[in-house]
């Protein structure tokens, strides 16, 4: 099919008038789409990147790239066809003809002759023509599909601008009239491109914007006059070509951190730049460069930038907060690969801290004195330095006992401000074992150094002097128990106490004294330690508790200064029968007549042992005239009168005894008054009732301060709830009040 076609289309060219042969004719014939190509520019100065336009080559196949070479080397044709400038070009006579060659599919060289001239009005443009049915050309639709147009943004120059002209075939027979619809025609944005009703010129109204519109389709007309539609509508197709006129831009600015320690080639940040211009084309390849770093220091190229990704790495060694706290970096992107348009950001890198510094001792070596026999006391305090930052941990000092010490007498900790290092005893040192030590200590920080940074490690050596103290002697054992009779006799032997003096390197001697005898019935010997008995003691007297006399010794040595050591005697003191039993009551008072007995309690202050039973009995006239006798448990005597008696005072003398039969005699003063049994009613006691009186003022006294105080403190009372009542308005303490209110009244009246 297509072959005839074929063979009808060479017909109908071989009779085709030679002014009708057009730069683009829609046929297929291999080879560029035109015998000459003219690109139409608007300055004279073409830089590097300039789109002159696209040069149509087809093998007839449908490859739509080739390869391209030109006589010019500052032009290139890259593979789709468009013709770029590789390097500026300067057009010194207004315009530039070089040749653009190319290869068909059998691999013969084509070669097409190429002006750039700046005339812009004389320019070349395409001319599409409306194809004929069968002309090689698929149909899409009811509209012709034909090659794209392709018109650089930004162009400059006269506006209408020329880029296209439609032709008809029908035009050389009839008058034609063309127009264009669509969007950028008379849809929006309406007005875009233009169309010569009588010429076919299409012109573009304003300079295109590829990054606003990268495309724009619409359809082109052609009417017969007076005969209405002559061709089927043609699709029009206008790619924007992108010209390098978006700068790239950042944006932001960067903020990093950067430690000290970071190892080289550790990425830092990593920075990206936009370019608003068509995406994978050398108009948006960007590449990054440092421009500048600051400060210089210590060399100006601390930093690399990757130029494709934009990762910023450190390069260079010898980052030192402590010199060079901030460094900024300005960095560029440029496209074309670096060559082209180029925009700025900066980088602001913080160097942050790492542990790069030791903690260092002021001093090497410290010399102290220290008490023996001292816990918890400071030694010495070692001031340190640290350049890393201060109050991290990188600069916190932490202290370490490395020798010296294996005792563990020593305890070394960081002070409050983090540079001090307070060495003290853990324990108590004793001058007798050791005089002397010398200890070392080192000091590292609460982090570790930083990986791969040299630093050693600062030591301090301290020799620590003990100081002999004059220890107290002391006793052995610190609290004696000893068991003794109460009644052991004056100057008897108690036990021998001593204490030996811990000092051995001193040679000394021990004496002794009394501190503390509340009864006062010991004596020491001051140089013997031995105690005797001074006064007699008594397990019944008041010193003594469960039995237990304790007294305090004191041993001394003879020291210029005299230090003393004290030991605990206790004295158990064992009962013996030194107490009587005695009659608690004095005085008794009985009826004469058919009289009630009286029970007289007995008690004894020996412990149990010489306790009860007791006896009693009657000594004397008293037996004449009393009756007494043990109750049955014998702890008590009933004692009644064994008589009447006239009324009047007597005294009965009764001796009681234990039941080791020590015994004692006690009087009890007997009123026997004019009554019957229980019924006392003793007449002659005048003389006590006279006190009377006197009691009842005193009581009287009494009361009478006591209503005072009273009175005082309701009144105080009830000033403190008025302010209470005025605040909170709570009307339970109003009631409370008037009730007191009326009970002070009451006492008053
Ligand atoms: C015993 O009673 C008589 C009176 O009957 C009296 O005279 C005498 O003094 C009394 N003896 C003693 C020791 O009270
Ligand atoms: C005997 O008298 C004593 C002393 O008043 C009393 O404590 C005790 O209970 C009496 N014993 C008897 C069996 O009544």
């Amino acid at each position: 099919m297509e072959s005839i076609w074929f063979v009808i289309w060479c017909i109908l060219t071989v009779f085709q008038p030679p002014n009708l042969v057009t730069a683009e004719e829609p046929v297929c014939v291999p080879g560029f789409q035109s015998d000459q190509l003219t690109f139409s520019v608007t300055r004279n100065y073409l830089t590097r990147g300039t789109v002159l336009g696209k040069v149509g080559f087809t093998d007839c196949t449908d490859r739509t790239r080739f390869l391209f070479d030109t006589s010019d080397k500052r032009f290139v044709v890259k593979t789709d066809g468009v013709l770029m400038v590789k390097r500026a070009v300067y057009l010194h006579e207004g315009h530039h003809d070089f040749f653009i060659h190319s290869w068909d599919s059998q691999g013969l060289k084509l070669t097409i002759p190429v002006s750039v001239s700046m005339n812009a009005a004389d320019a070349q443009v395409p001319v599409l023509q409306f194809p004929k049915p069968g002309e090689g050309l698929r149909r899409r639709k009811r509209d012709w599909v034909i090659p794209p147009l392709s018109v650089p943004e930004n162009m400059r120059g006269n506006y209408p601008l020329k880029v296209a002209q439609i032709r008809s075939a029908e035009d050389r027979t009839r008058k034609m009239f063309y127009s264009i619809t669509g969007p950028g025609a008379d849809l929006p944005p309406v007005g875009r491109f233009t169309m010569d009703r009588e010429t076919g010129n299409l012109y573009v109204t304003q300079p295109l914007d590829r990054e606003q519109t990268a495309s724009y389709t619409f359809e082109a007309h052609a009417v017969a006059d007076g005969a209405g539609q002559a061709e089927d509508p043609m699709e029009i197709i206008v790619n924007v070509i992108d010209q390098n006129d978006n700068k790239p831009y950042f944006t932001v600015e960067y903020n990093a951190n950067v430690a000290e320690a970071t190892a080289i080639g550790t990425e830092v940040v990593r920075v990206e730049a936009k370019d608003d211009d068509e995406s994978n084309t050398d108009n948006s390849e960007l590449r990054y460069r440092i421009l500048n770093q600051d400060p210089p220091l210590p060399t100006h190229n601390m930093f690399e930038i990757n130029p494709i990704t934009g990762s910023i790495r450190v390069t260079g060694r010898g980052l030192d907060r402590e010199k060079y706290p901030q460094y900024t970096l300005t960095v560029q992107a440029a496209d074309m690969k670096g060559e082209g348009l180029t925009g700025q950001t900066k980088v602001i890198l913080t160097v942050t801290d790492s542990n790069d510094n030791a903690p260092v001792f002021t001093q090497k070596s410290y010399n102290s004195r220290v008490d023996e026999n001292k816990k918890d006391v400071v030694v010495v305090r070692m001031m340190v330095t640290d350049e890393d930052e201060p109050q991290t941990p990188a600069w916190n000092a932490k202290f370490k006992i490395v020798s010296g010490d294996p005792d563990g007498l020593f305890t070394v900790k960081t002070g409050t401000n983090k540079q001090e290092g307070i060495l003290s005893t853990a324990k108590e040192l004793d001058f007798e074992r050791a005089s002397k030590f010398t200890l070392l200590v080192s000091v590292e920080n609460e982090i570790p150094f930083a990986p791969g940074v040299s630093v050693v490690t600062s030591t301090a050596t301290v020799v620590v002097n003990v100081k002999d103290v004059n220890e107290a002697p002391i006793f052995d054992p610190k609290e004696m128990l000893v068991v003794k009779p109460e009644d052991l006799a004056v100057d008897e032997v108690v036990v021998q106490y001593t204490a030996s003096d811990p000092g051995t390197a001193r040679k000394q001697t021990v004496s002794y004294k009394i501190m503390n005898d509340p009864a006062g019935w010991l004596n020491v010997d001051k140089d013997t330690g031995l105690i005797k008995v001074r006064a007699s003691m008594d397990r019944e007297a008041p010193f003594v508790t469960n039995d237990r006399y304790i007294a305090t010794i004191g041993a001394y040595d003879n020291d210029a200064v005299p230090a003393t050591g004290t030991g605990t005697l206790i004295i158990q003191l064992e009962d013996v029968n030194d107490n009587a039993p005695i009659i608690e009551q004095h005085e008794i008072m009985v009826c004469n007549k058919d009289p009630a007995p009286q029970l007289l309690s007995v008690t004894d202050k020996d412990g149990p042992e010489f306790g009860p039973p007791y006896s009693v009995s009657l000594q004397g006239m008293s037996k004449t005239n009393w009756t007494a006798r043990m109750n049955n448990s014998r702890t008590g005597i009933i004692l009644n009168l064994a008589i009447e008696l006239p009324s009047g005072n007597y005294s009965v003398i009764l001796t009681v005894a234990d039941k080791h039969g020590l015994e004692q005699d006690s009087i009890i003063k007997a009123e026997v008054c004019d009554c019957k049994g229980e019924d006392l009613m003793c007449t002659q006691r005048a003389l006590g009732g006279s006190n009377l009186p006197i009691i009842r003022g005193v009581l009287g006294g009494i009361l009478l301060l006591m209503l005072v105080l009273v009175v005082l403190f309701v009144s105080l009372r009830k000033e403190e709830q008025k302010e209470l009542t005025s605040k909170d308005n709570i009307f339970y303490y109003n009631r409370e009040q008037s009730r007191e209110d009326d009970q002070v009244n009451g006492h008053q009246f």
